[in-house]
């Protein structure tokens, strides 16, 4: 379709302006009839982020932390009901070994006085102790020999026992992992909200109702999958599902205790009683892709198709270059690193600085954020300060930089504020501002297509465009677009611009600013008011 420069303008600022932030959004998608409106909402879990207790914050979960982000987002702004859910790693063989260390290493009043950094203080420590006992293990697996001596003394037998005396609900044992899970969750909360982030469910591993393990394990059993080996229980994937790839995997562990699988599959099930979810989808590391073969052919083999079918595995690559092991620290460690690549490029002025060698969570999380967009999520890349500070690349920070010189354009042409009617579109057929129109006028379908492939720099590169494109439009005038350190000023030639084409002017860019907004708003960027 082809408009006439005045047309564009006449029939997509008013219907942007009507729209706000809300311009781009496809509500119907998340219908559950879309014709018959009343019959609500479809409603889709996303889990992400997902760290461990006691364990280190790690560069799959930061990725998780801001993909899952957008993928909640965008669900909800096609029309779904959305439920953010944290599957916390609060249960299982490391909070076993944490209780060990504890035992041996802390005591009440440390724990009190030192916190997460305590926690993991501990959980090294023990990890180095454990070490020498598991390469045995490892060992003695290699030369096919038993295990199980090995196994049944020292940590290892301190660490399963332990896990064993938490499933049974011994009180003990349950007080002192709550107090573990409660310092990893407001450590987490913090560095959550520096990202901008939440959730409305921080539902754990250790949330799975041990009577949904067992239903699990009848029906695998009935099913003739589960089968017992050297002690444990394992389902073959190879064998009764015919699929090459996925080996075999325990659910139960000779010892008794629960494994990661049997948690994740009746888990499953108990989120789609307790939420009565269309979809799922799970935000995690494509190290893990064969895991989650294995956890949906779980589902399937125990004849479970539908909730199969609503399931899905959103994967992402690598990140490398990352220091810190919590949330906060990485987040610290990135701020210094950006900001030292910022004075290398542009000089001790420029820099958003908060004054103490660091920059602003606003511009720490811009970078981080859109250098996690630049490529396609099954990429892997490494954390690059100096690319996030470029000035001569698009960066989080440029994005910024435009939504700010917009907000200060939009003051300074300020003539009051404009109604739709009043303005005069034939002030807005030069080539530019129709090429930025044009721009404009594909947002909601870069959404949608956003929306089907889940992969954010779809998004990002078109918000790259529309800062460009501003860009170009800005140079005529004494605006200056290009970041802070242009040459700016009136230029002698230019006329003054009349008032009817400074209120286009402001039209345009209030506009421009909203869909700016809402497309940084979806991807997960702070927004300055
Ligand atoms: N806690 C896990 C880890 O750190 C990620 C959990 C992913 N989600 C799941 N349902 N298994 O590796």
């Amino acid at each position: 379709m082809f408009f006439s420069p005045d047309t564009l303008p006449r029939l997509l600022l008013p219907y942007i302006r009507d729209r706000k932030s809300l311009y781009g959004h496809d509500l119907s998608q998340g219908l559950r009839d879309p014709t018959l409106p009343d019959q609500g909402k479809k409603k889709v879990i996303v889990e992400f982020s997902s760290p461990n207790v006691a364990t280190d914050f790690d560069g799959n979960h930061l990725r998780s932390t801001f993909l899952g982000a957008f993928v909640a987002n965008i669900y909800e702004a096609m029309g779904w009901e959305v439920v953010r859910l944290n599957y916390l790693g609060d249960w299982g063989k490391q909070i076993g070994l944490l209780s060990a260390g504890y035992e041996k290493f802390s005591s009440d009043e440390k724990l009190q006085n030192g916190g997460i950094n305590h926690l993991l203080e501990i959980y090294a420590k023990i990890e180095e102790l454990f070490r020498p006992e598991q390469d045995a293990r490892e060992k003695a697996k290699q030369d096919k020999q038993n295990t199980a001596d090995i196994e049944g003394k020292g940590i290892f037998a301190q660490r399963d026992s332990i896990v064993k005396s938490l499933e049974d609900g011994d009180e003990a044992a349950l007080a002192l992992w709550q107090r573990f899970r409660d310092i990893t969750i407001d450590e987490l909360n913090l560095g959550y909200g520096r990202l901008g982030v939440k959730f409305d469910e921080y539902w754990g591993e250790s949330e799975v109702k041990p009577k949904t393990i067992v239903e699990v394990e009848d029906t695998l059993k009935e099913k003739g999958v589960l089968e017992e080996s050297d002690g444990s229980w394992m389902v073959d994937f190879v064998k009764h599902a015919g699929k090459k790839g996925l080996g075999t995997q325990i659910v139960r562990g000779r010892d008794g205790s629960t494994r990661y699988l049997l948690r994740d599959i009746a888990g499953a099930l108990d989120r789609s009683r307790k939420f009565e979810f269309d979809k799922m989808i799970y935000v995690v590391s494509s190290r893990q892709d064969n895991y989650f073969q294995q956890l949906f052919t779980s589902l399937e083999l125990m004849g479970l198709s539908d909730l199969k079918q609503k399931l899905q595995h959103v994967n992402f690559g690598s990140i490398q270059g990352l220091k810190g092991s919590l949330l906060s620290n990485i987040l610290n460690q990135c701020a210094i690193g950006i900001h030292d690549a910022l004075r290398e490029e542009h000089g001790d002025s420029d820099i958003d600085s908060d004054g103490v060698g660091s920059i602003s969570d606003m511009s720490l999380v811009s970078g981080l954020l859109a250098q996690d967009m630049s490529g396609r999520r099954g990429h892997s890349y490494t954390f690059d300060p100096k690319k996030i500070a470029s000035s001569s690349s698009h960066t989080g920070l440029v994005l910024q930089a435009c939504h700010r010189v917009l907000n200060a354009s939009i003051d300074k042409l300020n003539t009051s504020d404009v109604e739709a009617a009043e303005v005069d579109y034939t002030a807005l057929s030069d080539d530019d501002s129709a090429d930025l129109l044009r721009l404009m006028a594909q947002f909601p379908d870069v959404v949608a297509a956003t929306y089907k492939s889940l992969e954010p720099h779809t998004l990002l590169s078109y918000l790259y465009k529309v800062v460009s494109s501003l860009s170009i439009l800005g140079e005529g005038e004494d605006e200056e677009f290009e970041g802070e350190g242009d040459e700016g000023g009136p230029s002698e030639a230019c006329e003054k611009p009349s008032l009817e084409e400074k209120k286009a002017q402001l039209f345009l860019y209030q506009n421009a600013q909203q869909v700016l907004e809402n497309g940084m708003r979806l991807l997960g960027f702070p927004v300055a008011s």
